[in-house]
């Protein structure tokens, strides 16, 4: 019995649509690129370096390898936000969350890493060394660096367990404090992060600069392997398909882009448990890095407690936000970094793409 089937070529367009739309539908994310297999340990040990949280996703580093046992660490200026990050904080927390990622990967991988400050002021190339010697392997496990993901999904509210915060904090507490948010404080960094990212946003040069780092097409993606791609900003479904293929990165400085941006901040600030403040006693290239390490000790132990992290920083970005950041919350020393945190009913794969380690390879 033949079966005979008609097809309108209205019913012929829809299904070429829909091949269309399916073919151009996935988003190029970390897993699209092969996983290179490195021999040595300096290499394993610079591959989970990459896979460092960093401010806009530039991946501000360079490495050099001297021999089998030390790595130079450099900051790569041309990867400097120029506009939000005037003063390379940023960038050096960045690097600081790369240099943890090195030393905690070395320990897993049997070796006590020793590292060394050499970045005196803001502006120095060199940001630090790392020497490895053979010791007893930890029990980090190298699967959280590489499960590290920031969310940007709204938080549960509830409150985090003492036990699940005193395991984030751990021996980080003269760098590390939480603030609930529901507290007057809590309350105050989440409207007041709202406000800055609202200037931010609007903010022609910022808007200029974000454009710079957006990696809408899949094209782009591979081609640059850094930025902010769909997945990476949390743009998902119908959505994602249509920035990804009739969006360029000049759009997203268009009034509606902008404005969808700053609505969904609202959401995200008003769903959260608290936040993590990370402060250090100055604000020198060697505390920023320090907070860089503490930020990301914090965050590599949150996928295991199901808590979302997300850094926040607008308010310390802008600097007359910043300015009356720093007379409302009196501490002793300096923040440097704001992540809200809450419980998350599913915690989803890393997105963000990174460079390989031979592209940040240096000889001189
Ligand atoms: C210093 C610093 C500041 C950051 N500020 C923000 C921020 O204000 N908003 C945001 O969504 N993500 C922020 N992030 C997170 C980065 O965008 C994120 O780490 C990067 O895109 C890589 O993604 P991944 O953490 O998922 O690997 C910040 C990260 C760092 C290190």
């Amino acid at each position: 019995m033949k079966l005979k089937i008609k097809i309108n070529a209205k019913t012929f367009l829809t299904v070429c649509l829909v091949f269309c739309l399916a073919f151009v539908s996935c988003t190029a994310t970390r897993s699209s690129f092969k996983q290179v297999k490195h021999e040595s340990d300096i290499l394993k040990i610079i591959y989970y370096g990459t896979l460092a949280g960093n401010s806009h996703n530039t991946q501000p580093w360079k490495v050099k390898i001297i021999d089998d046992k030390t790595i130079e660490i450099y900051a790569d200026f041309s990867r400097k936000l120029e506009v939000v990050d005037e003063t390379s904080r940023g960038l050096y927390i960045s690097l600081g969350a790369f240099i943890e990622n090195c030393v905690l990967s070395a320990g897993a991988l049997g070796y006590h890493a020793d590292v060394k400050y050499s970045s005196e002021f803001s502006g120095d190339h060199m940001a630090a060394s790392i020497t490895v010697k053979k010791a007893d392997h930890t029990d980090f496990d190298l699967a959280d660096i590489s499960a590290r993901a920031t969310l940007r999904t709204p938080f549960k509210t509830e409150p985090v367990s003492k036990s699940d915060l005193s395991f984030l904090i751990g021996s980080d507490q003269e760098s590390v404090l939480f603030i609930k948010a529901d507290s007057e404080n809590g309350k105050y960094i989440s409207q007041q992060n709202l406000l800055a990212y609202t200037q931010q946003s609007r903010d022609t040069r910022a808007k200029e600069e974000l454009a710079g780092w957006i990696r809408f097409a899949n094209s782009d993606v591979k081609k640059h392997r850094d930025g902010l791609t769909t997945a990476g900003m949390g743009i998902k479904g119908f959505s994602a398909l249509f920035v990804r293929n009739f969006f360029s990165p000049e759009d997203s400085k268009s009034d509606s882009f902008v404005e969808a941006g700053i609505k969904k901040a609202e959401v995200q600030l008003s769903n959260q448990a608290g936040w993590i403040v990370i402060k250090q006693p100055g604000s020198t290239p060697t505390d920023w890095m320090e907070a860089g390490r503490v930020y990301q000790r914090v965050h590599l132990k949150c996928r295991s407690c199901m808590i979302g992290f997300h850094p926040f920083n607008a308010v310390l970005e802008e600097n007359n936000y910043e300015r009356e950041f720093n007379k409302k919350i009196r501490i002793n020393g300096t923040v440097h970094l704001l992540a809200r945190i809450g419980y998350v009913d599913s915690y989803p794969k890393p997105v963000s793409v990174r460079r390989t380690v031979e592209d940040i390879l240096v000889s001189d």
